[in-house]
C-alpha cells in the first residue's frame, strides 16, 4: 500500500492515449494536438473522432462518422414521452442524469460491455443526449418538442431543437468551440467516476448516470452556472473589487477560479475568453465581459501566486449566456460535451480493465468490547 492521498491528489490511477495536460504550463493537448489547434480549426464532430480513434479522421472516416452520429440524433418515443412526465422545476442535471440511465431501459442489449458495444452504444448516447436536454427544456416551458435535424451538424442540431430556428453561422460555432474545449480533461472526477463504475464490468448507462452525477458538483462542472450567479450579484464592474475582496476575505471559493491540476491559467480558459468578449460585443453583453475580466484581475493581484487563475468554467459563463443559453442549461452543456471524453475513457477502460479498489486507511479504536444495547 502507497500513502494516503487526500482526494487522491497526486495519484495516478489510470493510463490514457486521450488528454495530457502540463499543469504549470497551462498545457492540454488532444491525442498531442494543442487545444488551441483543435479549437481553431476542428469540429465537435472530428474532435470526438479523434479521442475515440487517437487519430484526425480521413475525409472519409469523418463523413461516415458525421453520417453515424446523424442517423441516430432521435431519441426513443418512450423516452420523450417520460420526459413529458418530469416535474417542470426539475434540476437540468437531476433530469439529464435519469434520462440517461433510462435510456439503458429501452436498450434490450444494455449490459454487452465488448468494444463494439461500447464504442454503438456511446455514438448513440452522444447523438440523443441534445435532444433530450432540448426537449426537457421546451417541456417544462410548456412548447413542443422539437425533432432533430440530420442534416445539421451536432452543435446546430442541438440549438435547433432548443429555440425552434436554426442558429447564425457565428453562434452554431462559438456553442461548437465550447464542445471541443470540454470534451476531455484527463482523470477528472467525472471520467474518474465513469471508469471506477465500468471496472466493475457494469454498463455503460451505469458509468455515464454517475459521472453526470459528479459533474454537477459544485466543485466540478457545476461551478460555471456559480459564476453566472456570482456575475449577477455583482451589479456594475465598479463593484467587483468590493465583492472578491469581501468572498477572499470570508475564505468563500470564487466560482470559476482554482484547479486541481492547473497552477496556471487554463488554456480553455484563454481561449473561452476570447470567445466571451467577441460575443458579448456581438450580443450587447460586454457588462458581463467586462465584470469577468476586473474579477480576473483582482483574483491575480490577490491568488495568482498561489497558482489560482481562472479555469475552464469561468468566461463559459459569458459564453452560454451569450449564446442564449438559460443559467440551468450551463452544466448540461459541459456534460453534453464531456459524454464523448467519458464514453472514450469506458472504452479505454474496457480495453485494459483492472477494478478499481483502493484501500482506506483505518483511524477507529480496535478491540473493543461488543456492548448489549440495554447496557449502552
Ligand atoms: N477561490 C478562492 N480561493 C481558492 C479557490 C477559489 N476558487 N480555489 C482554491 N482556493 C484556495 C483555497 O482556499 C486554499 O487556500 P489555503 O491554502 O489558504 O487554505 C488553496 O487555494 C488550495 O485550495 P484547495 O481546495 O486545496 O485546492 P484543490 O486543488 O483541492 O481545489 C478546486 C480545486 C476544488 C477546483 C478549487 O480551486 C475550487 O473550489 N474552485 C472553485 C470551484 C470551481 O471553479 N470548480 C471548477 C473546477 S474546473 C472543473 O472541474 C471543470
Amino acid at each position: 500500500m502507497t500513502e494516503y492521498s487526500k482526494g487522491l491528489e497526486g495519484v495516478i490511477a489510470a493510463e490514457t492515449e486521450m488528454s495530457f495536460i502540463d499543469g504549470k504550463k497551462g498545457v492540454l493537448e488532444y491525442v498531442g494536438i494543442p487545444i488551441g489547434e483543435l479549437s481553431a480549426n476542428s469540429t465537435f464532430e472530428e474532435t470526438v473522432f479523434l479521442l475515440w480513434n487517437k487519430k484526425l479522421p480521413k475525409k472519409g472516416e469523418l463523413a461516415e462518422f458525421t453520417a453515424q452520429l446523424r442517423d441516430r440524433y432521435a431519441p426513443p418515443e418512450q423516452i420523450l414521452d417520460m420526459i413529458r412526465t418530469l416535474p417542470k422545476e426539475a434540476g437540468t442535471m437531476h433530469v439529464l442524469r435519469t434520462v440517461i440511465s433510462a435510456l439503458g431501459m429501452h436498450d434490450d442489449d444494455a449490459n454487452a460491455n465488448d468494444l463494439e458495444a461500447a464504442r454503438q452504444k456511446s455514438l448513440t448516447i452522444l447523438a440523443q443526449a441534445p435532444a433530450l436536454v432540448a426537449a426537457f427544456d421546451r417541456h417544462r416551458k410548456g412548447r413542443d418538442y422539437i425533432a432533430p435535424d440530420p442534416s445539421l451538424t451536432f452543435a446546430e442540431n442541438f440549438l435547433y431543437m432548443l429555440n425552434g430556428k436554426k442558429p447564425t453561422e457565428t453562434m452554431a460555432r462559438a456553442f461548437d468551440i465550447c464542445m471541443i474545449l470540454h470534451a476531455d480533461h484527463g482523470l477528472n472526477n467525472s471520467t474518474f467516476t465513469a471508469r471506477v463504475v465500468i471496472s466493475t464490468l457494469s454498463d455503460i448507462y451505469s458509468a455515464l448516470t454517475a459521472a453526470v452525477g459528479s459533474l454537477r458538483g459544485p466543485l466540478h462542472g457545476g461551478a460555471n452556472e456559480g459564476v453566472m450567479v456570482m456575475l449577477n450579484e455583482i451589479p456594475t464592474v465598479a463593484d467587483a473589487e468590493k465583492y472578491v475582496m469581501e468572498k477572499l476575505a470570508n475564505k468563500d471559493r470564487i466560482m470559476g477560479f482554482g484547479h486541481r491540476v492547473y497552477k496556471a491559467k487554463d488554456p480553455r480558459a484563454t481561449d473561452l475568453q476570447k470567445l466571451a468578449k467577441k460575443l458579448a460585443e456581438d450580443t450587447g453583453n460586454t457588462d458581463l465581459y467586462e465584470k469577468s475580466s476586473k474579477i480576473e484581475e483582482i483574483m491575480e493581484r490577490e491568488v495568482g501566486s498561489k497558482g489560482i487563475y481562472p479555469n475552464v468554467d469561468f468566461y463559459s459563463a459569458t459564453t452560454y449566456h451569450c449564446i442564449g443559453l438559460e443559467l440551468d442549461l450551463f452544466t448540461p452543456m459541459f456534460a453534453l460535451s464531456r459524454l464523448g471524453g467519458w464514453s472514450g475513457h469506458i472504452i479505454e477502460q474496457l480495453t485494459d480493465n483492472r477494478l478499481f479498489r483502493p484501500g482506506a486507511k483505518y483511524v477507529g479504536p480496535h478491540d473493543q468490547p461488543y456492548t448489549p444495547v440495554e447496557k449502552r
